[in-house]
């Protein structure tokens, strides 16, 4: 029997409501296709923070390297300062485990409605691929002079190791989903160095992909032309910045952020790769058993897909969609309904088992 070690992170807040509801959902996937999947829980959180002065203990990366997957919640709560919680579990985790590519669905769901007049299911279907590891977001630079007089720098690093990387993943993965357009965020008319450095890489690895069609528009119109035309976009590429901020935006059309998953790619698999989604730990509404569990789910479907088990992820999914169309399933209150975490993912549970 196929089995995967799984390395579970509820994380705090929500995390430790929607984890444990998802888990439910992938181990029927599991059972029903004939796999096991064998979660292993660490506790790590805000809490070990204020218990311990440490996010994770000083071991943590090795206690997960050998697993098959890490599966996350989110991380971050009132009282721990947002960069401590972020620098201490999150960012080691994607850098140490090389996850340099942060993938994210933007798909239009049946059943949940776009803020965008007139946008169906079918309309807004489209993959953004962020580069996770470098690029704006460093700790190189700093400040200097005070006052008037004060100036900070703030440095980002383009290598071309890393920047053919990520744009080699795109266009991979544009001709392996068989969505063979890839666009490319840029901002060469504004940022001197970095960008026509970027463009000049794009031209340079989108000729290996004499299959695949290739564009690119400056940062600022692409994000007016996913809320004004998002059917054009099949696979768009960005850098750490400009992909984190469209990967917000791209949920952001489908409705809500709740439901959007994404997946932290160690694409040679030297590292486990992470599952998340875009959410955070929701304080506002943690401990009522009200959060939507979707973009857990849909998290883990993504996870069955990297683990080679794509019919599975493909049931999780189809399982979600049919739930979220039924009449006599009650969906959570950020879309509307009365319903609980764990109802909801029960019913995507038995939904799954008689698919
Ligand atoms: P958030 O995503 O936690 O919440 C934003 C709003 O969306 C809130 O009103 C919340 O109730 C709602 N929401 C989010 N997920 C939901 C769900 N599954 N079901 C129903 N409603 C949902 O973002 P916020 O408030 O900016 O951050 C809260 C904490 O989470 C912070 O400490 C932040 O650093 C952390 N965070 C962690 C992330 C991660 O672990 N990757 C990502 C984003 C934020
Ligand atoms: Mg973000």
């Amino acid at each position: 029997m196929r089995r995967y070690s799984i390395a579970s992170i509820p994380g705090d807040g929500i995390g430790r409501e929607v984890v444990p509801a998802a888990i439910e959902v992938l181990t029927a996937a599991a059972a029903k296709c004939g796999f096991v999947l064998e979660f292993r829980h660490f506790d790590w959180s805000c809490q070990t923070y204020l218990e311990t002065g440490k996010m994770m203990p000083d071991d943590g990366l090795d206690r997960l390297r050998d697993h098959d997957a890490v599966f996350l919640g989110a991380v971050g709560f009132p009282g721990v300062p947002d960069h401590i919680s972020l620098w201490g579990l999150l960012l080691p985790i994607r850098r140490e485990f090389e996850q340099y590519v942060n993938l994210r669905p933007v798909r239009l769901l049946p059943g949940i409605a776009s803020p965008l007049r007139d946008k169906a299911p079918g309309d807004i279907d489209f993959w953004v691929v962020r580069e996770n590891s470098e690029g704006e977001y460093s700790q190189i630079g700093g400040r200097t002079g005070t006052g008037e007089n004060e100036i900070v720098v703030q440095q980002a690093i383009f290598s071309r190791r890393g920047t053919d990387r990520i744009l080699r993943y795109a266009f991979d993965f544009a001709r392996r989903s068989g969505r063979r357009h890839v666009t490319s965020a840029t901002k060469s008319n504004g940022l001197y160095h970095s960008m026509p450095f970027w463009d000049e890489r794009f031209a340079a690895i989108g000729a290996e992909y004499p299959d695949v069609a290739a564009d690119q528009y400056h940062v600022d119109i692409l994000a007016a032309r996913f809320v004004m035309s998002p059917e054009r976009f099949n696979v768009v590429v960005g850098s750490n910045l400009f992909g984190d901020i469209l990967s917000d935006l791209g949920p952001g059309i489908t409705g809500t952020i709740a439901v959007a998953p994404s997946a932290n790619l160690n694409p040679e698999r030297r590292f486990p790769s992470m599952f998340e989604p875009v959410h955070g730990s929701a304080p506002d509404i943690a401990g009522q058993g009200i959060a939507n569990p979707i973009g857990q789910i849909w998290s883990g479907a993504m996870m069955l897909e990297h683990l080679g088990e794509a019919e599975p992820a493909a049931l999780v999914m189809r399982a979600l969609e049919t739930a979220l169309i039924a009449p006599d399933i009650a969906r959570t209150p950020d879309l509307g309904g009365n319903g609980t975490t764990a109802g909801f993912a029960q019913a995507v549970r038995s939904t799954l088992l008689g698919l």
